[in-house]
Parts: C-alpha cells; sequence; structure tokens
C-alpha cells in the first residue's frame, strides 16, 4: 500500500460528505491522506475548500457519470471511494423516480471503478434504514428488504447493483444522521436544529409518536468510515459487509422533541403527539424502522453514542 492513501469522496459537498471531510482532514493530528471529492452545484463550497485543503474538488454527474475521467487524470486511482452522493428526499424521490434511481444507483460510479486496472479500491457506500418495510422494531441485515417508497427502493436497487458488480464494499444502512451543522451550511433542514427551533418559539407544535427510528450522531458515522478504511489499509483483505448503522437508542419523533426540550429546559407540554398516519406527507413513510446495531459493535468495536448526548453535542456550540 502507498505511504498516503487516496480518499475520494462523492458527495463531498453534502452533509455526511462535509463532516467526512473535515475529519479526514485533521485526522490524528496529522493528514495520512491525499483528499479529493465531487459537488454536484455546479461551483465547490469555498468554505469547505478552504477548510479541508489540500484538497481537489470535480464537479460530477452520477447520472451521466460525466466528470469522472477527470479524476483519473489529475487525482489518479483512490484507494478509498466513500458514496455519500444521492437523492436523499425521500419526497423528491417520489416526485421524480427516474432521477432518483439514476442518481441513487451508481453504476456510472462502478464502472468508472472498473476502469483502473486492478479492482481493489474500497467502495464504502452509504445506504439507509428505509430499505426495511418498517412493520417491526431492531431490524438486523439478513432481514428482507421492502422498502415502500422510491427513495428506499432505489437504494435497495444500490445495494444490489454493488454486490453483483464490485468485490471490495462497505454498505451502511444509516438511520437518521443528525449533529452540528457543516463547515458551509447545507440548505436542508437538519432535525436537532429544527426541533430546537421549532419549540423555541413557545407554542404548542404535533411531534409522532408512532414512527420508529434509530438516529445516529454525525460523527460515530464518521468514524464508521474511518475504521473501514483503516482496516483495509491496514491488513489489505477485501470487505463484503452490509452494516446497520444507527444510533442506541430507538425513538419516535415525539421522544426525540422531548430529549431537545430537557437539553434546553423548553416546556415539555408544548410537545403534542400525534399519529403519523395523520398527515399525508407526499411519500409512504416506514413505521417503525429501528435497527439492530449488534454486527457493527461486534465488527468495528464502535459504540455510537446515546440520543441524550448527541443533542448535547449539538446543541452546546449552536446560537
Ligand atoms: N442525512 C441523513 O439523515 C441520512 C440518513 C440515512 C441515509 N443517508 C444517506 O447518506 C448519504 C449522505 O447523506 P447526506 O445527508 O450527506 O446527503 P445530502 O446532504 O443530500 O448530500 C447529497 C450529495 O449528493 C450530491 N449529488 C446530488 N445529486 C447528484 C448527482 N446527480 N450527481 C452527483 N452528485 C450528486 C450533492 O451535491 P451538491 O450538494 O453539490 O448538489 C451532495 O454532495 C446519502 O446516500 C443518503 O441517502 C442520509
Amino acid at each position: 500500500m502507498a505511504d498516503r492513501t487516496r480518499v475520494l469522496v462523492v458527495g463531498g459537498s453534502g452533509y455526511l460528505g462535509q463532516h467526512l471531510l473535515a475529519t479526514l482532514a485533521t485526522a490524528e493530528g496529522e493528514t495520512p491522506y491525499d483528499l479529493a471529492f465531487t459537488h454536484h452545484r455546479p461551483i465547490p463550497p469555498q468554505e469547505l475548500v478552504d477548510a479541508v485543503s489540500p484538497v481537489m474538488y470535480f464537479r460530477v454527474d452520477l447520472c451521466t457519470g460525466e466528470g469522472f475521467e477527470s479524476i483519473s487524470t489529475t487525482f489518479g486511482k483512490p484507494h478509498v471511494v466513500v458514496n455519500c452522493a444521492a437523492l436523499s428526499v425521500p419526497r423528491a424521490c417520489e416526485v421524480d423516480p427516474i432521477e432518483a434511481m439514476a442518481t441513487n444507483l451508481p453504476a456510472s460510479l462502478v464502472n468508472w471503478l472498473s476502469s483502473f486496472r486492478d479492482s481493489n479500491i474500497l467502495l464504502i457506500h452509504l445506504s439507509t434504514d428505509q430499505v426495511y418495510e418498517g412493520s417491526k422494531s431492531f431490524y438486523n441485515e439478513e432481514d428482507e428488504t421492502t422498502p415502500v417508497n422510491m427513495y428506499g427502493k432505489s437504494k435497495v436497487a444500490a445495494e444490489l447493483f454493488i454486490t453483483e458488480h464490485w468485490s471490495n464494499f462497505a454498505i451502511l444502512r444509516s438511520s437518521i444522521i443528525y449533529g452540528p451543522q457543516t463547515i458551509s451550511p447545507v440548505s436542508k433542514s437538519l432535525i436537532i436544529q429544527w426541533i430546537d427551533s421549532s419549540l423555541s418559539h413557545g407554542e404548542e407544535i404535533e411531534f409522532f409518536h408512532d414512527e420508529f427510528r434509530c438516529p445516529v450522531y454525525v460523527k460515530d458515522v464518521v468514524n464508521v468510515i474511518l475504521a473501514l478504511t483503516k482496516k483495509w489499509i491496514s491488513d489489505g483483505n477485501q470487505i463484503k459487509l452490509v452494516l446497520n448503522v444507527g444510533g442506541p437508542d430507538r425513538l419516535s419523533r415525539l421522544q426525540m422533541a422531548e430529549a431537545v426540550a430537557d437539553y434546553r429546559g423548553y416546556d415539555r407540554s408544548l410537545i403534542k403527539p400525534v399519529s403519523a398516519s395523520s398527515i399525508n406527507r407526499g411519500v409512504k413513510s416506514p413505521a417503525d424502522i429501528s435497527m439492530d446495531i449488534g454486527r457493527l459493535i461486534e465488527v468495528l468495536r464502535i459504540n455510537p453514542i446515546s440520543f441524550k448526548y448527541g443533542v448535547q453535542l449539538t446543541l452546546e456550540n449552536a446560537s
């Protein structure tokens, strides 16, 4: 293995991608990685580039594969590729299923990886808890994947494509990722910040009491990616792994709101329970996709932090 490891973060301009790049750029007080990332917007976020430099960046469209060739010529063959790019909003996938499938099924990425002489690049691909149907608690990786919406369907198709066409991969089925805002703020709403801002107005607000997730702190997801990268670099054994990546707590949105209220000292009586089935969100949402994370703990020895602690870490430095 080369002295310096080349890591390419596809979708590095997004929420997880930015947090990952920030950690990779400062890992262990040194920089053992040569970094590159892709963006889809016309120009990469300058604050991100400044913060994680030296870094190379490339405009890539996963739907067409445009942009990958210039990575080969300038950055070269990566040792590790982390695919954080997606059409990640379920409602947007429902509105445009063709674009959802073209973006979320990374055929162009895998085809590009195949263009290198040997196929020993580690591909770490972000999937979702929404591959599960949501009709029971604590899904494990062997359970059937029966998604109820287009987002989940595109992610299942991606998982199948990768397992059939690539031999060195880790597929991370992530729950809701929460944590601090990114270096270059993302425009999408972040769950803890949204709950905090909603409750801060002192008005009653409704939260679902009957939809369950295992929200995971963003730095835990980053640690999972780092651990997989180090494992591959140090022992060089090919990986074929599907991992549930969630936090240790199975929570409804109502319970998440209570955790934020308790941390901030807001009045809990402002939080009103409502059934998820009473609201049309324009997309079907699985009821209970809580996950068993035993494999994550066993394989990587990573114990994700509690939601309560994650809320504290998210809000203690927020304005
Ligand atoms: N965030 C969560 O709560 C959560 C939960 C479960 C799973 N996941 C999965 O984790 C991964 C990362 O999520 P995230 O929250 O970081 O997503 P995100 O903030 O929505 O970022 C998506 C990234 O994909 C890029 N992108 C969009 N369309 C593209 C296209 N056609 N070609 C190339 N790149 C494109 C975006 O580029 P620009 O920003 O430059 O346009 C951005 O870098 C995704 O696979 C998501 O499905 C996320």
